[in-house]
């Protein structure tokens, strides 16, 4: 599916030099955030969260590969974009195909685009645009160090309660053994494509079939998955709510870089 959307930002030979590959998805709906168009082509601070994404894959030293997963009418744009936001001569080449209709659809053609050098796949929402580049370097590590999956994780800090449909609660959960869980998720790369091919594509069934990250599809598939330490920067946008509080670490964030 990537053909003619293709667009190698330059023409350095990659196999000597890294093997990290990056799907970076952005091709949901955003139906929850409401905003008129796909949430990951929305602006933080004047720049898209695909432009955010974009800088901060870019930025790691290693270099590497980065799929951008988006809906296909904006294929076209988001090649404008990477221009814009990519430095030239930069050791990271990129390009763009479109997506599916399910998250998991969106990551296997992001997998199926990653060139044969890659190894290490890393599958990151555009919807997390504040996550830090050391969080893409810690789960990479930890891939290489074990050669099991690794999610980052932060411990869940407020109360939990089973709720019934009726709004009764019917028990307090321990919340010691829970986490709540982030992108990018990282995985050497022929287990999660082994994992993705299994699980296949289209509709899988009722709501709760349909895996919700990378790692259900590879425990799926019997593989381990380890966690590290997450961070607050990786917060999702999905409601309207959460633009606030991005708005407010991404103005902390550049305070504290002056
Ligand atoms: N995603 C994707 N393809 C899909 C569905 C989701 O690439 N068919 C991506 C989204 O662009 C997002 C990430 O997966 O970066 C996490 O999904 P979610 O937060 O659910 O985003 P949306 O599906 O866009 O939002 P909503 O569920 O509210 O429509
Ligand atoms: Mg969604």
């Amino acid at each position: 599916m990537t053909g003619a959307r293709d667009n190698q930002t330059n023409s350095r030979d990659p196999h000597e030099v890294s093997r990290i590959g990056v799907v970076l998805v952005a091709a949901g709906r955003g139906e929850r955030l409401g905003a008129g168009k796909p949430k990951a082509f929305v602006e933080l601070g004047g720049r898209t969260l695909v432009e955010h994404c974009i800088s901060t894959v870019t930025s790691l030293p290693a270099g590497g590969h980065l799929v951008i997963v988006v809906p296909e009418q904006l294929a076209d744009e988001t090649l404008r974009e990477v221009a814009g936001a990519t430095a030239p001569g930069g050791n990271w080449e990129i390009s763009v195909t479109p997506g599916g209709r399910e998250r998991h659809e969106s990551v296997k053609f992001g997998v199926d685009a990653l060139p044969e050098y890659v190894d290490v796949a890393l599958v990151h929402d555009a919807a997390r645009p504040l996550t830090p580049a050391t969080l893409f370097e810690r789960v990479a590590a930890e891939v290489r160090r074990t050669g099991n999956a690794v999610i980052p994780a932060l411990p869940v800090v407020d109360t939990l309660k089973r709720v019934g449909d009726d709004s009764i609660v019917h028990e307090t959960v321990d919340r010691a053994p829970l986490v709540a869980v982030q992108t990018p998720q990282g995985f050497p790369r022929e287990l999660l494509a082994a994992a993705h091919d299994r699980l296949g594509t289209g509709s899988l069934g009722g709501a709760a079939s349909q895996p919700t990250d990378d790692a259900e599809v590879v425990q799926r598939a019997g593989g381990t998955v380890r966690t590290v330490p997450g961070e607050a920067l990786a917060h999702k946008l999905t409601s309207p709510g959460d633009l606030t509080l991005l708005e407010a670490l991404l103005a902390a964030t550049n305070r504290d870089a002056r």
